[in-house]
C-alpha cells in the first residue's frame, strides 16, 4: 500500500544544497580526483540530532499503537536508523522488529537503474501488519518505489520514512511520509551514512559533496 502524500511534511526543514559554481565545467562530477575532496556541512550534527527525535516523536504519536517492522535500506540508511530506532525506544515505541534490506542504485553519482533490492536474511513479521521503511534519500523515487512495491501485501500497512527528500528530482510516484530534510537543489548530499563510493559515511553532520575548484 503506498503512502498517501503527507500535509504535514510542509513543516519540514529545508537545505539548501545548489549546484557549484564551476561544477558544470566538469564532464561528470564523478570524473574528477576523489581523494580531497572538501564538504561543506548544511546541518549541524545537533540539528540532526534535534530533528530525529521530532522524527521519532511524530512516528510515535501515529503508529505508536501498533508493533512496528522496521525495514532499514542499507547501505546509506544505517545511522540514520540506528539513531531513530533507539528514539523510538523513548518514545515508548518497544519491541521494534528491525530487518534490512540492500539496495543499491548508484556508483558514485551515476544511476543505475532499475535498483537492485536484495533482502538480507528473511524478514521476520511475527505477525505484524505495519511496516516502516527507513531509508537515506529519496531522489527520483525509484529506490522507495521498488521497496514499496517489495513490502506491500494486502494485509500489511507500508509507510515510508526518509532522513531526506529531494521533490524536484522525482520520476517514480513516491511521497515519504515521514521526512526529516527536504532538499532544494541538486547538490550532493554526504555525512551521516550518506556517502560518496563509500566516503564520508562517518561525518556525524549532514554536508553538499563540492568538487574541486567550485563555490557555491
Ligand atoms: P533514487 O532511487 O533515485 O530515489 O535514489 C535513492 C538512492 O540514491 C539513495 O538511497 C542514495 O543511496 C542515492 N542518492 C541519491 N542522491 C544522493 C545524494 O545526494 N547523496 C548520497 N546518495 C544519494
Ligand atoms: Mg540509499
Amino acid at each position: 500500500m503506498e503512502a498517501a502524500p503527507f500535509p504535514r511534511q510542509l513543516a519540514v526543514p529545508v537545505l539548501e544544497v545548489p549546484i557549484p559554481k564551476a561544477a558544470g565545467q566538469l564532464s561528470f562530477w564523478n570524473d574528477v580526483g576523489l581523494d580531497q575532496l572538501p564538504v561543506r556541512e548544511i546541518a549541524s550534527a545537533e540539528l540532526v540530532r534535534e530533528r530525529v527525535c521530532e522524527l521519532a516523536k511524530e512516528i510515535a504519536t501515529e503508529l505508536g499503537g501498533e508493533p512496528l517492522t522496521l525495514a532499514v535500506v542499507l547501505r546509506g540508511a544505517f545511522v540514520f536508523a540506528a539513531d531513530l530506532a533507539r528514539e523510538l525506544i523513548s518514545n515508548k515505541m518497544e519491541n521494534l522488529l528491525i530487518t534490512f534490506f540492500h539496495a543499491s542504485s548508484y556508483r558514485g553519482t551515476k544511476a543505475w537503474r532499475p535498483p537492485v533490492i536484495q533482502e538480507l536474511g528473511e524478514m521476520s513479521t511475527d505477525g505484524r501488519q505495519t511496516v516502516l521503511i527507513i531509508d537515506d534519500i529519496v531522489d527520483a523515487g525509484h529506490t522507495a518505489h521498488a521497496m514499496i512495491q517489495r513490502l506491500s501485501s494486502p494485509s500489511r500497512r507500508v509507510e515510508y520514512c526518509s532522513l531526506l527528500d529531494r521533490p524536484e528530482a522525482r520520476e517514480a510516484p513516491v511521497h515519504p511520509r515521514y521526512v526529516g530534510f527536504r532538499l532544494d537543489g541538486p547538490g550532493f548530499v554526504v555525512g551521516y551514512g550518506l556517502d560518496y563510493d563509500d566516503k564520508y559515511r562517518e561525518l556525524p553532520y549532514l554536508a553538499q559533496w563540492m568538487p574541486p575548484s567550485t563555490s557555491i
